[in-house]
């Protein structure tokens, strides 16, 4: 198959981070998706709806005026969020979901949640309110080996929680491994996962065995073939508990190259439809692409699709060494190569 219609995709897991870098990552984000779940780990995180409505007020300052772009936006749990605050959410109209963060997890979890078992009551509260719970599924014990991490976190806190709420809607997000892959296939309809793109396309090869590459450097960090394998067959299986969540994560190339502690996270916004489409046409699966990326998610949270369509064609064009971000630059994933795929209308 040489192009594809699809319904308008979105990213139910997207950074966007704030001024003066919002100009570069809304104009990606809103090239092609119609809507994204924004990630609430800004520096100071996204903590309550007052800060949300006016993180989603600075994010439409750079839409352009005939988009119809929808940003979604999401708190950032704590050690002192209050159930009060999940009520405020429910009640706003504004709030798409919760992001669960164990402390020191990832970029910017250091104001995460300590111990997850301690905030069941808010969760509780999201059941009640109808707020999916999404969860970064790694545990920070520095005990644990990195590339365990995931598989360590379902075994101490996500089976738990799936059995103690199932009535919740659960979203395990950007999963990594096979083990992630063998979770999903026996959890309850309420449980979902995303899948990020660079998970698809790579395992920790293209991360350390060719000179270790920062641009491949995110959490969870890239695991084996077998896992890369395990997550393309669950992406393009037609199951509606994958869907697409790129977790593009942008760090300027200083923070990326930086010897003393690379930062985490990939950039995938400028290219991310494109490189789905490479996968699901690679696996022989294009046909699944659709549900994956425009029906699944909206779906699962109880939302429309979006009611018009892209056109995807096998059409190779070039990813530029770097991208503008804010006053800095950024090394985008596929810097300076082809992409097999465009979008054409
Ligand atoms: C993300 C970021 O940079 O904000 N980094 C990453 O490696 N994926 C945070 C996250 O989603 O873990
Ligand atoms: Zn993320």
């Amino acid at each position: 198959m040489q192009s594809i219609e699809i319904t308008r995709p979105d990213d139910w897991h997207v950074h966007l981070r704030d001024d003066p870098v919002l100009r570069d990552t809304v104009k990606d984000i809103s090239r092609y998706f119609g809507r994204a779940i924004v990630m609430p780990n800004l520096a100071t995180p996204v903590t309550n709806v007052e800060m949300a409505s006016q993180y989603r007020r600075r994010i439409l300052a750079h839409l352009a005026d005939d988009s119809a772009f929808e940003p979604m936006m999401t708190l950032y749990l704590t050690d002192r969020t209050t159930t009060e605050t999940v009520k405020q959410a429910g009640q706003s109209g504004l709030i798409r979901a919760f992001k669960f963060y164990p402390a020191g997890a990832t970029t910017n979890a250091d104001a995460g949640v300590q111990k997850m078992e301690s905030i069941y009551p808010l969760f509780e509260e999201m059941t009640l309110q109808r707020i999916p719970l999404l969860i970064h599924g790694e545990v920070a014990d520095p005990g644990v080996d990195v590339f365990d991490r995931e598989a360590v976190f379902i075994d101490r806190h996500l089976d738990h929680l799936v059995k103690s709420f199932p009535e919740l809607k659960i979203v395990f997000e950007h999963i990594s491994t096979a083990g992630a892959v063998q979770f999903m296939q026996s959890s309850p309809a309420n449980v979902a996962a995303t899948i990020a793109v660079h998970h698809l396309l790579y395992n920790r090869n293209h991360l350390l065995a060719d000179g270790m590459k920062s641009l491949y450097y995110c959490m969870p960090i890239l695991k084996e073939r077998a896992d890369q394998q395990a997550l393309i067959k669950a992406a393009t299986s037609g199951s509606s508990k994958y869907f697409l969540g790129s977790d593009s994560a942008p760090h300027a190339q200083s923070a990326k190259e930086d010897c003393s502690g690379c930062a985490a996270g990939a950039y995938t916004a400028h290219a991310a439809i494109e490189l789905y489409a490479e996968v699901f046409d690679e696996a022989g699966a294009l046909d699944k692409l659709e549900g994956f990326a425009s029906h699944f998610g909206a779906s699962f949270y109880g939302l429309p699709r979006n009611s018009d369509t892209i056109q995807l064609e096998k059409r190779p064009w070039l990813v530029a060494d770097r991208l503008s971000f804010g006053d800095q630059h950024l090394v985008p994933i596929r810097s300076g190569q082809e992409i097999r795929w465009s979008v054409t209308a």
